[in-house]
């Protein structure tokens, strides 16, 4: 054994991404070749209770701990395997049926302690790399909340500076940035709002809602941007849709403000609403930079954004919301050519508006 062991660590000094992770030098290969014997001994002891798999399983979760990838260990294993196979051949040279059968029993010792080490790889790796995806997603969300946050709180900041510095200035210009500040504290307020209703949204409570209303208030709250013009064909007959008229403003609002940052140098928005069998379906229609083929089908998933920043949570909110509400939302793109949501809701029967 002390034979195969000098030539298992005079192979990893030949390579150095293997001999990276061992940084006590000669006094540390020393001390590994002492264990590795011990682990040889085990190997062959023919006691394979629980705490022998135990001691085995902390081999791979050492060597993820110093950062070895498990190749090495898979080549070294396969080196030793080599090793020890000339061993027995040598022992049972003259008694080829026992031969056969220690070849068979080492082969299987080996894959068994293989199969366990790769078992603690894949944990740790695992644990490892979801712990650090949770931080990469924490970091992701803060960056969002951060920068949604800032735009309203710093117009506020702005506006109490203006109030604070600009005594007995004109009363109308006052009570613009009251407004200002109103509106900009409701917008806070709303980034905080769809992030709890992401968490724990409410269940809808369904009632009989005029989207053309609801269209035209949110468009009112969320009113384009410079060039961009927007239409709105609703027909007057369009029946009611049975949702969350709350929730809905929502979804519209998330769809609206999607479709203007499309157009970053303008365009035109449309908002298109039809029958379609017991179902009101609104299209809201951008001609802007659209949405490439391959990102098409995780534009909802949460987290998943586009823009350089941004939460990646507004179309994710509102497919959960619109699904909650028994609806669907679809989207078609062309990269170059603009983008169609379509909201697509259950019509109320009575017709009654609210
Ligand atoms: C058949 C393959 C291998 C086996 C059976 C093996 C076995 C072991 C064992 C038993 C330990 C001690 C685990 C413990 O702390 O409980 C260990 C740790 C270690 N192994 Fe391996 N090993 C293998 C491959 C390698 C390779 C290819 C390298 C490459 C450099 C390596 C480097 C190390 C290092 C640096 C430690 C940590 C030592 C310390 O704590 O000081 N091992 N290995």
């Amino acid at each position: 054994l002390p034979i195969l062991i000098d030539d298992f660590y005079a192979e990893i000094e030949r390579h150095p991404r293997a001999r990276k992770v061992i940084t006590g030098g000669q006094a540390q290969i020393e001390r590994l070749k002492v264990t590795l014997l011990s682990w040889m001994r085990e190997l062959l002891s023919g006691v394979y209770d629980a705490a022998y798999v135990a001691r085995r399983w902390r081999v791979g979760l050492r060597h993820v701990e110093i950062g070895l990838d498990q190749v090495y260990t898979n080549v070294a294993l396969s080196r030793m395997r080599a090793g020890l196979s000339a061993c027995v051949q040598m022992a049972w040279e003259q008694d080829q049926p026992r031969l056969g059968a220690a070849l068979r029993a080492l082969d299987k010792l080996l894959d068994l302690d293989l199969a366990i080490i790769e078992d603690a790889y894949q944990y740790e790796y695992m644990a490892r790399l979801q712990a650090s995806e949770r931080l990469a997603t924490l970091g992701q969300v803060s960056g969002g909340v951060a920068h949604e946050l800032r735009n309203p709180l710093n117009v506020v900041k702005t506006s109490i500076y203006y109030l604070k510095n600009a005594r007995g200035s004109d009363p109308a210009k006052q009570q613009e940035h009251l407004n200002r500040i109103e509106r900009n504290v409701e917008a806070a307020d709303r980034v905080i709002r769809a992030l709890s209703s992401f968490a724990r949204m409410r269940p809808p409570e369904l009632q009989s809602v005029d989207l053309a209303a609801l269209v035209q208030r949110v468009l009112e709250e969320n009113p384009p941007p410079g060039a961009i013009r927007a239409e709105i064909h609703l027909p007057g007959d369009l029946p009611a849709a049975e949702c969350d008229g709350e929730q809905m403003g929502i979804v519209l609002a998330n769809l609206i403000r999607n479709a203007h940052d499309a157009m970053p140098s303008g365009g035109q928005l449309q908002i298109h609403g039809r029958v379609s069998g017991d179902f009101v379906e609104i299209d809201v229609m951008d001609n802007g930079v659209g949405i490439d083929p391959e990102e098409l089908p995780r534009i909802m998933e949460p987290l998943h954004t586009t823009k350089p920043r941004g939460l990646g949570l507004g179309l994710a909110i509102a497919r959960s919301i619109v699904e909650k509400n028994k609806g669907t939302i679809r989207a078609v793109s062309e990269p170059g050519r603009g983008s169609v949501f379509t909201l697509r809701l259950v019509a109320s029967q009575s017709r009654s508006r609210t």
